[in-house]
């Protein structure tokens, strides 16, 4: 069958075998099966550019429910299995007036992935309100409980990205909001700046969602419309004292605090600057508001936008002496 409807690139690779898994059970008998020795799991299919071909059996993720599971009069527990829809678990926890998820609003993908790479967006991350998640262990086909620290979070990292990959999969995730007295994040400039233009001066977790939805919008592409798997790097982190010396030849070159001695720098102005953004080959390229994404207007080839970000990588490197690396998973 073809993948093209399962990653947000819409990239048309095709699985020889494809299953959809409902249930945990279903999930460790194929597991203990032998009939299938090469296994690909499938989430939301949002952050991975398909370069090839699957031969091994591609497993979707469709685990699905959502519940309270204790609540109190300034917190909840909330569980979501892993195949629900990212946002539209966002969306549901707003309804019911609970706290936290709001400037995670609209981000693609799967509640089973977001704590894979961390998820984050306008000043607030996962790690914030993860309490833990449930994993099946692949070798002893038991399900395991991973806490907020066991995950290891950091920027855009996890256990589940390093020693833990490909050993586990993450079946359902717990996280704890707030009840009322909700925290707002609202610092990170564009909110501020959209809830002003919103006209709102009191706002609520509903209103910083909204104003999340609009930024989002306004810069970034449509999956449903245009194939993208949101940034497509990293923001590099270097040292000051590189970023010092770089700011000599580029004194507009913006930059956030990481530590004492490190800065992030964003991707996205390096690419703009090196003179990729809204560039166009044929049926891919680069977005035209927002450099770090990069979209396929058509049916274009993974082995294409690979190539393309190799390109950037390389050209990056030779202005800025930087290496950006890549946030999407290359299959
Ligand atoms: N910039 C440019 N040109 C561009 C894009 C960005 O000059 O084309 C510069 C501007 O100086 C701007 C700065 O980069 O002020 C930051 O841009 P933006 O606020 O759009 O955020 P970002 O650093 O490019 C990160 C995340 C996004 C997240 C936004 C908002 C990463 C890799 N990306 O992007 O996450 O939505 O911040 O918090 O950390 C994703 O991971 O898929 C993603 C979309």
């Amino acid at each position: 069958i073809s993948l093209k409807p399962y990653n947000t690139f819409g990239i048309d690779v095709s699985a020889k075998h494809f299953v959809s898994v409902s249930s945990v059970e279903d999930l460790k008998a194929i597991f203990s099966s032998e009939e299938f020795p090469q296994k690909f799991i499938l989430g939301g299919g949002s952050n991975m550019l398909l370069t090839k071909n699957i031969d091994a059996l591609v497993i979707h993720l469709n685990l699905k429910g959502k519940q309270i599971l204790s609540k109190t009069d300034t917190e909840v527990y909330v569980e979501s299995q892993a195949g629900e829809n990212w946002h539209e678990f966002v969306l549901w926890t707003l309804d019911k007036d609970f706290g936290g998820l709001e400037n995670l609003s609209l981000i693609p993908g799967n509640v089973g992935t977001s704590p894979i790479q961390n998820i984050g967006a306008y000043g607030v991350e996962l790690k914030d309100t993860f309490h833990s998640c449930k994993a099946l262990n692949l070798k002893t086909l038991e399900l395991e409980t991973f806490t907020n620290s066991e995950c290891k979070f950091d920027y855009r990292n996890s256990i589940f990205k390093q020693e833990a990959k490909g050993h586990y999969i993450i079946t359902s995730v717990v996280f704890r909001l707030s009840v009322k007295n909700h925290d707002l994040h609202t610092n990170y400039g564009a909110i501020s700046s959209e809830l002003e233009h919103m006209k709102v001066q009191q706002p609520t977790i509903q209103d910083v969602s909204k104003a999340v939805i609009s930024i989002r919008q306004s810069k970034l592409p449509n999956p449903k419309e245009i194939g993208n798997s949101g940034s497509f790097f990293k923001n590099p982190i270097i040292s000051k004292a590189s970023f010092l010396k770089l700011q000599e030849n580029f004194p507009e070159i913006p930059s956030y605090k990481v530590s004492d001695t490190e800065v992030k720098v964003p991707a996205g102005w390096l690419i703009e600057q090196a003179g990729f953004k809204g560039k166009t080959f044929g049926t891919y390229g680069v977005h035209k508001k927002q450099a770090l994404v990069l979209v396929n207007y058509g049916d274009a080839k993974g082995t294409e936008i690979l190539a393309l970000s190799q390109l950037i990588q390389k050209t990056i490197a030779r202005i800025f002496d930087i290496n950006i690396e890549a946030e999407v998973n290359i299959i």
